[in-house]
């Protein structure tokens, strides 16, 4: 028998993805939990072994701590107010990473560099920067395992895992994903692209000669990539 992926009210489409590349019997950190929907369903599901859901504001946490008891699951999940990992003590070997930005998810990981030892799967989903993000997790001994796109509420989110090894991606792979090639929505994601980045060069007056340059560059990238895919 096949068993689909665990499907869950709680979870957005972009939620359900980074928490359908959690493995089986993981023991999770979720960094920037807020709410704790992902901790929450991780553990209800029984996917994951164990779960400590961390953010470094105490609001934040009182609503995931407020959800969680709602659950009756305060005594699977444990909440610790941290900067990314600097406060967590507990056993894990998988790092969700979902809903901050680029910058702040690279800090996070290099305020970590030391406790990412048993930290085999870091699952992210940066809401920019993601370019910057990839090329990190490679620059610190991950590659991607898989990714995929999800488009929910007008926006493309870009849902990656990774696993510690070595690669060698090209310019091209880091920009837009070396595994999203053949995903579905790439196509339509980098058409809105274009049309975003056509808009803005209408805008940019013609004296400014190097920003006009730098977009018409982007813009003659994506279409050749389009009629290649
Ligand atoms: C937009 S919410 C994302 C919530 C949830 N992960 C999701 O994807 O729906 C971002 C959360 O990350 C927290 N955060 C930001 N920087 C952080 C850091 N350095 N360490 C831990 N949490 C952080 C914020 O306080 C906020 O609650």
């Amino acid at each position: 028998m096949i068993i689909g992926p665990i499907k869950n009210k709680m979870l957005s489409a972009r939620l359900q993805a980074v928490f359908d590349y959690v493995p089986k019997d993981a023991k999770v950190v979720d960094i920037g939990t807020d709410h704790a929907y992902l901790p929450i369903e991780l553990v209800k599901s029984k996917k994951a072994k164990s779960v400590i859901a961390v953010d470094n504001l105490k609001s934040p946490l009182e609503v995931a701590e407020k959800n969680i008891k709602q659950e009756q699951l305060d005594r699977q999940i444990q909440c610790v107010l941290s900067d990314g990992l600097t406060k967590v003590n507990g056993d894990y070997d998988c790092l969700t990473i979902a809903g901050l930005g680029g910058n702040t998810i690279i800090e996070i990981l290099e305020k970590a560099q030391n406790q990412l030892n048993n930290a085999d799967n870091i699952i992210i989903q940066a809401n920019n920067g993601i370019e910057q993000v990839r090329r990190y997790l490679v620059s610190i001994g991950y590659i991607i395992s898989a990714e995929k796109l999800v488009y929910e509420n007008d926006i493309y989110y870009e849902i990656m895992h990774f696993i510690k090894g070595s690669a060698e991606y090209s310019d091209l792979e880091y920009s837009y994903g070396p595994l999203l090639f053949k995903d579905p929505l790439l196509v339509e994601k980098i058409q809105e692209e274009i049309k975003h980045d056509t808009y803005i060069l209408k805008k940019i007056p013609t004296t400014e000669v190097k920003k006009r340059a730098e977009f018409e560059a982007k813009i003659k990238q994506a279409l050749d990539l389009i009629a290649k895919l």
